[in-house]
């Protein structure tokens, strides 16, 4: 573990090689659980949901649907044979169905289980639900106002002395920012498929980032062991965390109807269901004061980031506490008190998506950058300039760990220049001062993104390679594929290791039985963890292969050298397959299970400090915009990204999890919009009222480019860094140019405050708000 990772394959890692499945992507021939052959005898369940944001339940009559044709029968909480209990904390707080009271407008009181998945859904439109409507809370100032109740336990990050600070401070900026959520819009929403063995054994073909966790609940609820759990899949169409724990009540209902009936069952809500009955992205409320000195130097901060919890626990404490891990982005800050307040409310229970509470910290903090910009009549790039991480100096982080590696700098700089920042803002200041209705607005942010999961014990994984006597490879690991290009990358891993061919190594689909106590494929670790994972179990297998070849030429183990294609013996040269069919003859072991664990990371959440982050990932964006001041229709015109992933495995893959990452952030933070109405219903269900990015969306000129020069500090796999996170929070940078063209209204005199998504409607109202200041 953690030794050196040479490279001897340079044909494979750090190649632009396709994703292995990319053909079969766009051909359709990529196998989806909605795809597999059903057994006979599969029954289809269907999920009935709550009417009410907040109500006990009088009674409940499911005479007509059990009437229904096509109906097997009806699960309810009493179907349960083990817990009522999905959530993955230890609140145990998240029931499948709920008892006596319903908490939101959506969630899953009983589901129906019938011959087709048809006669399952309209059956379950039969029931009769008697309810008595309850006190409840809608959103973040509400559940405020209420006083305060708390789903999870809050966390509080302090250094230096914040008052002393505040009070010093010539200059304060203070004010509030409200910061959207965001479904996930997986393009295969949730399902799981479970087929019943005999005993107590139970297999689930399930869409997750965390099979280990659908395991232990689907062993929880049915009150058996985990070892007679097997939890299998192929790919997800798509994650982005909403499969990280919103998996778990899907598979689940499977399970329970599978053994119930000893009988296959398959659960597919459709997309408005999706959408109403599983958790989001949280909005939050950030409420800050700022001091601050003429120069635009930060002296003091301090900040209360209230989240939407919604009404359990779920991942609600992790994920405002990546919040405030993010409230510096990539500033330092002399004296800060970030506090959060994961507060319960009659909603879904919000979850993981992408960043994981990182972009909300990071837009809050961009947030204040912008204020004191526009009081100082500065451009916004000198005040963040002012404002970075020191190298040597200047860089504890407001969880007291020192950022040692910073690059800040190089990559801003870098940028500013290939994207000839300076002269397009001053052509845009010339451009607003004559356009009448259209204006013109750029903007260029970085990002600074922690990498490792907080929770410490999720930061290791394993993986099983076996060599077969032909010299094929068959690749498994913990990680789960969701589209990121994570199994691609561990196989140019192994290939690398082995020096074989790409197409020699099998990529396995992801499954408990093969490598059990898994972390979720989440916080951009997959290719981290698995990747040294598959790594190590390939130097098990070739230091056996080494000590036979040794033998085999009576030769000294030191003169064995790996080279492409095989084994280079003192003179001889060694073909795998040869290699390996001679040492099977020799009885020598051709399977190994690996294992790694992330080195130097600690985090104590009682005190506030450690050092969580085994190492931070880098970028900036310049984004160019136009907005039309008589509509608030606007248009992104132009984005430039540099953004550094270390020495990347895989060029083409990381590329894309720029774009995308910038393409799906853009849409949290412009278009897509979550509304309830005032009886707590989600208006927002489906594409036709929740505006998710198209291609038509991607910016006419979008230059991306890797840090071509970034090598990971520390001994990751192949010095690389983790991407699938990061780059979103580079749409931020479309935020505060949308900002710059509304404040040119009133000649950037009036900080331009826009809450996300920033929608027209929101640009129109700044531009308006501009226009009374301007008078
Ligand atoms: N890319 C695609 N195509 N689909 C996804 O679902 N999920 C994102 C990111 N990129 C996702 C994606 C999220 S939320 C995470 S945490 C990482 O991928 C997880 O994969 P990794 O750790 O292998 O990067
Ligand atoms: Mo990603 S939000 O960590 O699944």
């Amino acid at each position: 573990m953690n030794k050196r990772v040479d490279p001897i394959n340079l044909a494979v890692l750090h190649t632009r090689t396709r994703h292995d499945s990319g053909p079969k992507h766009v051909t359709g021939t990529a196998e989806y659980i909605d795809d597999m052959a059903e057994p006979a005898g599969t029954m289809h369940a269907y999920l009935g949901l709550s009417t009410r944001a907040h109500a006990e339940i009088l009674a409940m009559d499911f005479s007509a649907v059990r009437g229904a044709p096509g109906v097997i029968g009806v699960l309810t909480a009493d179907d349960i044979p083990g817990e009522n209990d999905v959530s993955p904390s230890h609140k145990h707080d998240e029931p499948i169905f709920a008892e006596g009271r319903v908490q939101f407008w959506g969630q899953p009181i009983f589901a129906v289980v019938a011959e087709t998945r048809d006669a399952a859904r309209r059956a379950a439109q039969l029931a009769k639900i008697e309810y008595r409507d309850l006190d409840w809370l809608p959103d973040v100032r509400a559940a405020q106002q209420a006083g305060g109740k708390l789903v999870t336990e809050p966390l509080k990050l302090e250094r230096g002395d914040v008052a002393a600070g505040l009070a010093s401070a010539p200059r304060r900026a203070k004010g509030a920012i409200t910061i959207g959520g965001q479904d996930h819009f997986y393009l295969e929403g949730q399902i799981a498929y479970a087929v019943p063995g005999e005993d107590e054994d139970v297999t689930v073909y399930a869409s997750t980032q965390h099979p280990s966790e659908v395991q232990l609940m689907v062993a929880q609820v049915l009150g058996i062991r985990h070892n007679a759990v097997t939890i299998t899949l192929r790919r997800m169409g798509g994650g982005f965390g909403g499969k990280e724990t919103q998996g778990n009540l899907f598979a689940a209902v499977a399970a329970i109807a599978a053994k119930k009936w000893n009988r296959a069952c398959k659960i597919r809500p459709d997309r408005d269901d999706d959408m109403q009955a599983t958790g989001k992205r949280h909005d939050f409320v950030v409420d800050y004061d700022v001091g601050y000195d003429e120069t635009g130097k930060i002296l003091a901060v301090d900040a209360v980031y209230g989240a939407r919890g919604g009404f359990s626990s779920d991942l609600t404490g992790p994920v405002t506490d990546r919040a405030l891990f993010h409230c510096d982005n990539a500033y330092w800050y002399p004296a800060v008190r970030a506090r959060s307040e994961p507060l319960y409310t009659n909603t879904v229970s919000n979850t993981a998506f992408r960043g994981f509470g990182g972009p909300q910290g990071i837009m809050a903090c961009e947030r204040w950058i912008e204020d004191i910009a526009y009081a100082l009549g500065k451009d916004p790039l000198d005040i963040r300039k002012a404002n970075f991480y020191g190298v040597h100096e200047n860089n504890v982080t407001p969880y007291h760990q020192t950022v040692g590696d910073n690059i800040v700098h190089r990559i801003v700089d870098e940028l500013e220049a290939s994207s000839d920042y300076q002269a397009r803002r001053d052509a845009i200041i010339a451009f607003n001062r004559t356009s009448r209705v259209l204006k013109k607005g750029i903007s260029l942010t970085p990002v600074k993104f922690g990498i490792s999961f907080t929770a410490t014990w999720y930061n290791q994984a394993g993986a099983l390679v076996h060599v077969y006597k032909d010299g094929s490879i068959h690749l498994n690991h913990g990680g789960t594929e969701m589209g990121q290009g994570l199994n691609i990358k561990v196989a140019q891993v192994v290939a690398d290791a082995f020096g074989v061919n790409l197409d020699t190594v099998k990529i396995m689909p992801t499954s408990t039985g093969k490598v059990p106590n898994t972390s979720a494929t989440a916080a951009s670790s997959g290719s981290d963890l698995n990747g040294m994972a598959a790594w190590d179990a390939c130097e098990q297998i070739k230091s056996r292969l080494i000590a036979h070849a040794a033998q085999l030429y009576q030769s000294d183990e030191a003169d064995c050298h790996w080279v492409q294609g095989g084994l280079q013996v003192g003179r001889e040269f060694v073909a795998f397959a040869e290699l390996v069919a001679s040492a099977y003859l020799n009885r020598i072991q051709l399977s190994a299970a690996g294992f790694y664990k992330t080195p130097k990371i600690h985090w104590d959440r009682a005190t506030g400090k450690g050092h969580p982050f085994y190492y931070f990932a880098y970028g900036a964006s310049v984004s160019e915009v136009t907005i039309d001041t008589l509509t608030g229709e606007y248009t992104v015109d132009r984005v430039d990204i540099l953004h550094d992933v270390g020495k990347s495995l895989n060029p083409a893959i990381d590329q894309g999890q720029i774009e995308g990452g910038f393409v799906q952030g853009m849409g949290w933070l412009t278009t897509e919009e979550l509304v309830w109405d005032a009886k707590g219903q989600l208006r927002t269900h489906a594409p036709s009222t929740y505006k998710i990015p198209l291609a038509s969306d991607v910016p006419p000129v979008f230059n991306v480019q890797i840090a071509e020069w970034s090598v990971n500090p520390e001994p990751t796999i192949g010095r690389s860094k983790a991407v699938g996170e990061p780059p979103f929070m580079l749409a931020i940078s479309v935020v505060e140019a949308l900002g710059m063209a509304v404040a040119s209204v009133a000649e950037y005199r009036v900080a331009p405050q826009l809450d996300t998504p920033v929608t027209p409607e929101r640009v129109l109202m700044g531009v308006e708000r501009m226009k009374e200041a301007r008078g």
